[in-house]
């Protein structure tokens, strides 16, 4: 492989992380990304404002925010809070330029749609981890009646008045789900999703449309019921805890051999995270209903991983149980099914002296006793957490690039493990955002 430096200019910014240091103390965890950002979305729906508490300062937070305000609605930014007020939407159609910087703002259309009877969002498009297409969204759309049209790389979508069906998906995808979820809240009659996907932000999503007096039941089953009604009043709403970015932490302190306690978090939607770790020899203790110590083991054992929609192995945490399993002793396997190029990391990590091959959609992880500081660049946003986290534990300097993915979905990371005792800094980047928008 030609040496990476050679790809990244001088003035790129990047993490200069000295490993082998061991964390402690606690870390506040911050509001689920991807719970945010579909609840932005879902404030479509109300004639009214929508006052979310625990938001995540993040640049998709922001992006989200831009497409909105491109649809007319009002944004009001406080403190871990946001107001959105939809009551005068004026525009159906969403800007490609910010569509494509953000998959889920296509999650839009489904709210644009109940709300106005027609919705233009571009095709998203691809991304780093795969094609991501959006074929069922638009058939769960078209089964309640909706005409709509693919052109020019615009998906137009037309319904006077969406229809309640019964959808079938193909595949329990979390973004279909959300989508049909909210365009169902105000179309005529019953809706039932089958085999719908049943994570914890698909749940958030439903309580909070809830909140705003839609009828559903059955989120977090993979059958859900929702019955249209009229219209949506504005509400008052808690995000919940981000789990992805817990399991972020879990897995630095695992790596570092470090006992940190984090908080708050809900235990139930860490479930398979907790089981995972467990097997390879750390303890997780619940001091409090919303408190976790994490508590190291010496060694870690090996594992295999096959990655599943919720309750299943979350996909968004393969790179990072992937950093620890090289340090474990024998061999892992994981096998990545939810999304067919998510192994971007494999190459960084083989950098700093990892020992993993990749065989279609699985990947072989050889345990090395340690890993030693590199320059390495982040592909997408998992990836470039996976390799912060095993620059934690790697030997000396490890550089690492393609901080605008780590930005995307971690709220001052730095800041979060500088606390914790580990000592890293940003180089040549602007500081992180601190608060949203
Ligand atoms: C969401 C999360 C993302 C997470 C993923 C899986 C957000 C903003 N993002 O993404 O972090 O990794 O769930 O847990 O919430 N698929 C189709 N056709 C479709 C839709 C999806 O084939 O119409 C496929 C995808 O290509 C992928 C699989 O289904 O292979 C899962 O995708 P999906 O659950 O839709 O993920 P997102 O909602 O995009």
């Amino acid at each position: 492989m030609p040496p990476l430096i050679n790809t990244i200019s001088q003035d790129q910014p990047y993490l200069r992380i000295y490993g082998g240091r061991q964390l402690s103390g606690h870390v506040k965890i911050s509001g689920a990304k991807n719970s945010a950002l579909v609840l932005m979305t879902g404030a479509l729906l109300a004639e009214d404002t929508c006052h979310f508490h625990n938001v995540p300062a993040l640049a998709d937070i922001n992006r989200m925010g831009e497409i909105l305000q491109a649809l007319g609605v009002k944004l009001f930014p406080s403190k871990g809070g946001l107001s959105l007020d939809s009551r005068h939407l004026t525009s159906a159609h969403a800007p490609y330029e910010l569509v494509s910087q953000l998959r889920a703002s296509f999650f839009a259309i489904g709210p644009l749609l109940a709300r106005l009877g027609t919705a233009r969002v571009p095709l998203p498009g691809g991304c780093a981890i795969g094609a991501r297409p959006v074929e069922l969204h638009v058939r769960g759309l078209q089964a309640m009646g909706a005409e709509v049209h693919i052109e020019h790389g615009i998906v137009q979508a037309y319904a006077r008045k969406l229809k309640g069906a019964k959808i079938y998906l193909d595949y329990p995808s979390v973004g279909a789900t959300e989508t049909l979820m909210m365009a169902a809240t105000l179309a005529d009659g019953e809706t039932i999703i089958e085999n719908a996907a049943q994570e914890p932000e698909v749940v958030d999503l439903a309580n909070f449309c809830r909140s705003m007096g839609a009828k559903i039941r059955g989120a977090g089953t993979n059958t859900i019921t929702i019955v249209g009604v009229q219209k949506l009043h504005g509400t008052d709403y808690e995000i919940i805890p981000d789990r992805i970015e817990t399991g972020t932490f879990l897995t630095a302190a695992a790596i570092t051999r470090s006992e940190i306690t984090l908080a708050p978090v809900f235990p139930d939607h860490l479930t398979p995270i907790i089981a995972k770790l467990e097997e390879m020899g750390a303890q997780i203790v619940q001091e409090t209903p919303k408190t976790l110590r994490f508590i190291p083991a010496e060694t870690y054992t090996s594992t295999d991983i096959e990655t599943l929609p919720y309750p299943g192995f979350p996909t968004d945490m393969q790179s990072l149980f992937m950093a620890l399993m090289t340090i474990a002793e024998g061999n892992s396997i994981f096998s990545e099914t939810v999304f067919e190029n998510r192994f971007g990391h494999v190459p960084e990590l083989n950098r700093m002296g990892a020992d993993i091959r990749i065989k279609g959609n699985h990947a072989v992880i050889r345990g090395v006793p340690f890993l030693s500081g590199a320059p390495v660049m982040g592909t997408d946003l998992r990836a470039t957490a996976a390799l912060v986290v095993a620059g934690l534990a790697a030997q000396g300097e490890t550089q690492v690039y393609g901080l605008t993915h780590l930005d995307r979905g971690y709220e001052a990371i730095e800041a979060k493990l500088q606390q914790l005792g580990a000592k890293l800094e940003r180089v040549n980047g602007v500081p992180q955002a601190t608060a949203v928008l």
